[in-house]
């Protein structure tokens, strides 16, 4: 399978790039298979994230499943935030060669990490 033009358009064009400067929530994750690292930062509100943004040291998959995520990650209250799979991630670039699915995969663990930041620091009322 190839790159559909939506991975294609996001690898290009990735949504949300940088670090966020007021997140209270930053996930940092690595693929083991690849070695590639992934940044995620939510900035969440009243249970809402507000803003997404990441940086992805890594292939046009990674980059493109980041930045589609980031999407739809906006707007999302944390408890469907917390559900979001790569399979939904995958789904909505109209797939990922098999090979590829891995990069998604970080993707989803980097939400993961994000929103356990965001509990700890709620925990630690430091928002
Ligand atoms: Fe490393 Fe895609 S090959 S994230």
């Amino acid at each position: 399978m190839e790159y559909t033009n939506k991975v294609l358009d996001h690898f290009r064009n990735p949504r949300n790039v940088g670090e966020l400067e007021d997140a209270n929530a930053v996930g940092k994750v690595g693929s083991p298979s690849c070695g590639d690292k992934m940044e995620m930062y939510l900035k969440i509100e009243e249970g809402i994230i507000k803003e997404a943004k990441f940086m992805t040291f890594g292939c046009a998959a990674a980059i493109s499943s980041s930045s589609v995520a980031t999407e739809l990650l906006k707007g999302m209250r944390v408890e469907e935030a917390l559900q979001l799979t790569n399979q939904r991630v995958v789904e909505e670039l109209g797939g990922l060669p098999e090979a590829k699915i891995h990069c998604s995969v970080m993707v989803e663990e980097a939400v993961q990490a994000a929103l356990e930041d965001y509990e700890q620091r709620k925990k630690q009322e430091i928002i």
